[in-house]
C-alpha cells in the first residue's frame, strides 16, 4: 500500500492509501467516526465504521485530541461534496502521539495577542496555512520573473557598517574590535555595487526596520527583494515593477484558488491587476487628496492615511513618481526637468493597501552624490566604497525594492502584515 499525500490523492481515486499527518478535528456519531485529517498538503474527510476496524483501533480513535498525530489506511472515494474532490473511507488508524491535554487553539474566538503567543501552533490553522502558502507562491514568481529576465541573484550583506535608509531606524550593536555594526535596512547600496559586475541583480532576505510604528503596515524584521539594473532609467524601472507586480498575482490566481477561497478573498478584485497601472506624480496626488479632503501640503510625504484614501480610487496599483527631494533618501537622482525632485516612485496597492514598493533613478554622478550624502549628515568615509561606483564606470542605474508582507497582506486580503510572516516581529513582540 501506497504512502502518500492528500494533494495526490486524486491520482489514487478507488486504491488503498496511507496518509501521514494530524487530526484536525473529529465528531462521532455512534459507530461512524469522521476525522478531518490534514498533512501539509491539504485536507481530507476520513470516515471510519466501527464495523471496519479491530476493537483497539476503534478505541485509538476515541482517545483522539485535536492536533494528534496519527497515520490513516483508507480506500479512496470521490466526493463531489469534498472541497477535495475526495474523501477517505477509513481502514486502519495509528496514532503517532497523543497530546496529554486539550489543544489550546480552539474553535472559539482567540484574540490577537492570544493567537502571536502561541504562533508556533497558530501556524497550523486553515487560514495560516493558506496564507504561508500564497507567500511562497509570490517568492517563487519573484524568482521566476528575475531569471526569466536575466537578473542574477546576488546576496547583500546583513551586518553592514552605515544606513541605508536613515540613520534614525538602525538596529545596532558592538561588533568585535571594529565599533558599531548595523542590521541592514536594504541591500540596494550592495546591489548597486553587484550590477556594476552583473548587470543586472535581484537579492531576497531578511531586513530591518527599528521604527516606533505600530501600524498595520509596519514590522522590525521584514522581507525584502530589492532589484537594480544598469543603464536602467526611471521609466524602465517602473516597467519592471509593472511586469513583476502582474507576473506574481496572475501566478497566486493560478496556483492558490483554493487558498484564496479559504481566505475569502474577492478574486475578481485580484483579476483586474493588469497592466497599465495609474501613474501620476506627487503633486497629481497632493491635487488629488485635497480635492478628497485632505489638508496635505504641497511638500509632504505621503502618510499611511493619504495612501488608504488615494487607492480606494483606483481598482489598479498606482505609480505615485517624483516626490521632494526633502522627503526622500540620500541616493535618488534630481529630476533634471525640476531639480527640487527625484525620480523616484513608490507603487500603492489598491483597496486601501498603500505603498509595497519604493523605487528610483539613483544618483551617478560622483559630486552630486558626495553633495547628497553631506546634506544628509552622512559621514562620506562611510560611504567611500559606495562613491568608488561612481569613480570607476558610473552609469544610470535604477532599482527598487518590495517588502514582502505587505504583498502577501494585499494580495491575501488582511487586516495585518503579523499574520504574512511565520514569526512576526513588532515592536512589542519577539517571541516566540
Ligand atoms: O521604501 P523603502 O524604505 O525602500 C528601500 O528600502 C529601498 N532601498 C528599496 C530599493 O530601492 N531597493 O522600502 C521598500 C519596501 C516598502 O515599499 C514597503 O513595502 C516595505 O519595503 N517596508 C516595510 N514592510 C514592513 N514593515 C516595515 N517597517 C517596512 N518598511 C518598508
Ligand atoms: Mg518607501
Amino acid at each position: 500500500m501506497e504512502t502518500t499525500t492528500v494533494s495526490q490523492i486524486s491520482q489514487h481515486s478507488g486504491q488503498e492509501i496511507t496518509l501521514q499527518g494530524w487530526c484536525y478535528n473529529f465528531r462521532s456519531s455512534g459507530k461512524i467516526f469522521f476525522l478531518q485529517f490534514r498533512d501539509g498538503s491539504g485536507r481530507v474527510q476520513v470516515v471510519f465504521s466501527k464495523a471496519d476496524l479491530s476493537d483497539e483501533q476503534w478505541e485509538a480513535l476515541q482517545s483522539l485530541r485535536i492536533e494528534s498525530s496519527v497515520k490513516v489506511t483508507g480506500l479512496v472515494k470521490a466526493d463531489t461534496r469534498a472541497p477535495s474532490g475526495f474523501e477517505l473511507e477509513g481502514k486502519g488508524i495509528e496514532v503517532v502521539q497523543v497530546a496529554p491535554e486539550d489543544y489550546p487553539i480552539g474553535k472559539k474566538e482567540h484574540g490577537p495577542d492570544f493567537l502571536l503567543d502561541n504562533r508556533h501552533l497558530w501556524l497550523r490553522s486553515e487560514k495560516q496555512w493558506a496564507i504561508l502558502r500564497v507567500r511562497d507562491t509570490i517568492i517563487r514568481a519573484t524568482y521566476d520573473y528575475f531569471h526569466e529576465n536575466s537578473f542574477i541573484k546576488f546576496d547583500s550583506p546583513i551586518l553592514t557598517p552605515s544606513a541605508c535608509e536613515g540613520t534614525t531606524e538602525l538596529f545596532a550593536m558592538d561588533y568585535f574590535d571594529l565599533g558599531q555594526a548595523y542590521l541592514t535596512q536594504s541591500g540596494q547600496l550592495y546591489l548597486e555595487a553587484g550590477i556594476m559586475s552583473l548587470g543586472k541583480c535581484f537579492d531576497f532576505g531578511p531586513v530591518f526596520r527599528a521604527e516606533k510604528s505600530k501600524t498595520r503596515r509596519h514590522l522590525t524584521e521584514f522581507w525584502m527583494m530589492d532589484a537594480e539594473a544598469a543603464y536602467a532609467t526611471h521609466e524602465d524601472n517602473l516597467k519592471t515593477q509593472e511586469e513583476l507586480v502582474v507576473r506574481i498575482v496572475s501566478e497566486v490566481l493560478k496556483q492558490n484558488q483554493s487558498e484564496l477561497k479559504i481566505l475569502e478573498r474577492d478574486v475578481s478584485v485580484l483579476e483586474k491587476i493588469q497592466a497599465p497601472f495609474v501613474r501620476m506624480t506627487h503633486a497629481e496626488a497632493i491635487a488629488k487628496l485635497r480635492e478628497l479632503g485632505s489638508d496635505i501640503g504641497d511638500l509632504d510625504d505621503l502618510g499611511g492615511d493619504d495612501e488608504t484614501i488615494l487607492t480606494k480610487q483606483y481598482d489598479r496599483p498606482i505609480f505615485i513618481e517624483k516626490y521632494p527631494a526633502a522627503v526622500k533618501a540620500f541616493y535618488m537622482k534630481r529630476d533634471p526637468a525640476d531639480p527640487t525632485r527625484v525620480l523616484n516612485n513608490d507603487l500603492l496597492a489598491p483597496e486601501g493597501y498603500g505603498e509595497i514598493i519604493g523605487g528610483s533613478q539613483r544618483e551617478d554622478d560622483y559630486d552630486e552624490l558626495l553633495k547628497r550624502i553631506n546634506e544628509h549628515h552622512l559621514d562620506p568615509k562611510d560611504f567611500d566604497w559606495y562613491l568608488d561606483l561612481r569613480r570607476y564606470g558610473s552609469v544610470p542605474h535604477s532599482g527598487f525594492g518590495y517588502g514582502l508582507e505587505r504583498l502577501v497582506a494585499w494580495i491575501c486580503g488582511l487586516e495585518h502584515v503579523r499574520e504574512t510572516i511565520p514569526f512576526p516581529r513588532l515592536i512589542n513582540r519577539k517571541s516566540p
